[in-house]
């Protein structure tokens, strides 16, 4: 008799054909930024937030690691052992003792250094990429334990949502909120901010005492959390770096006095900038302050954008 065709270890485990992965893209809703600690991080109290502004990543079987792209920040994003992508795979598959091959591709939405963790978000993707490629079958948990070691908002991106972020950002807990869909509108400016050089900015200004003060407790960013009134939310939301973000690009001053004008609920800058994000009343206002926004010229681009959805997710 002879013996049926038997895949080899490798073959039988994981997927054969390609994997996608949808990665949202966050902004903090409360960005909470404490003193400066002896590793060069600052403890950071914060509320996280996945908005459907979305990268992709496709991982194929291949015999070498290797990444290729399409979208925002192409020709300007390394595609070497440097980038997040490479070395979110090398550290999975060394995690899991597993060869680290796969030809990965990149569809990408959210701009560079923009503040909304685009590269966070890569990352993240390719870990649930690989993951389901080498059926690496490794729990939600141990990923975000892998991500840590890759940068502060890369756990958060494995889960998504709402969550709170403790630590220098890595230690994520989700939090309690009503299922509303909250509606934003993202204005992406034209060139990136350096998010150490944000840090570093936040830290010069406290220390000649122009900084505003801190944010503090994030308990009425909880409390309206756990309502569905949009006005409620605006008054609670907040950003210590964006003191560092502003005096680094005055123009968006007027970014965020145009979306305000246009009738924005409130507006903020993400993370370390430079896109500011809006919150509006609803999904038709977020419509209108995106093309005012758009027509007064005050960013490259405006989105609109809801929140809370999903992490990095195959499918
Ligand atoms: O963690 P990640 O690599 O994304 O951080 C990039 C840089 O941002 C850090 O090297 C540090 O300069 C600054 N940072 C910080 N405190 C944090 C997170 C980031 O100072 N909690």
């Amino acid at each position: 008799m002879t013996e049926a065709w038997r895949p080899d270890d490798d073959e039988r485990r994981g997927a054969i054909g390609p994997v996608r992965v949808r990665v949202p893209a966050k902004v903090n809703l409360h960005l909470g930024v404490g003193p400066l600690r002896r590793d060069g991080y600052h403890e950071l109290n914060t509320i996280y937030h996945a908005i459907s502004i979305y990268d992709e990543l496709t991982a194929r079987r291949g015999d070498t690691l290797a990444l290729t792209m399409e979208g925002e920040g192409t020709g300007e994003l390394a595609l070497d052992d440097t980038n997040l992508v490479i070395r979110a795979a090398h550290a999975l598959a060394g995690y899991a003792g597993v060869l680290p091959h796969a030809r990965l591709h990149l569809r990408k939405q959210i701009p560079l250094a923009g503040g909304l963790a685009g590269g966070s978000a890569d990352a993240a993707a390719a870990l649930v990429a690989c993951d389901a490629l080498w059926g690496t079958g490794l729990s939600r948990d141990e990923l975000a334990g892998i991500a840590a070691d890759l940068g502060s908002d890369v756990p958060f991106l494995i889960y998504g949502g709402t969550a709170l972020g403790t630590g220098r950002g890595e230690a994520i807990s989700p939090v309690l909120a009503r299922p509303t869909s909250w509606h934003w509108v993202v204005a992406i400016a034209d060139g990136g901010l350096s998010t150490p050089t944000a840090y570093r900015e936040l830290d010069r200004l406290r220390d000649s005492g122009a900084a505003g003060a801190p944010l503090g407790s994030t308990d009425a960013l909880l409390g309206a959390l756990r309502q569905r009134d949009p006005r409620v939310l605006a008054r609670t939301i907040g950003n210590d770096l964006q003191d560092a973000a502003l005096a680094m690009r005055p123009a968006l001053a007027d970014t965020l006095k145009a979306g305000e004008a246009a009738g924005a609920l409130t507006g903020i800058v993400s993370g370390s900038g430079p896109t500011c994000v809006f919150l509006a009343a609803n999904a038709a206002d977020a419509e209108r302050i995106a093309a005012e926004l758009t027509a007064a010229g005050v960013c490259r681009e405006a989105r609109v954008a809801h929140g809370p959805v999903a992490g990095a997710r195959v499918g």
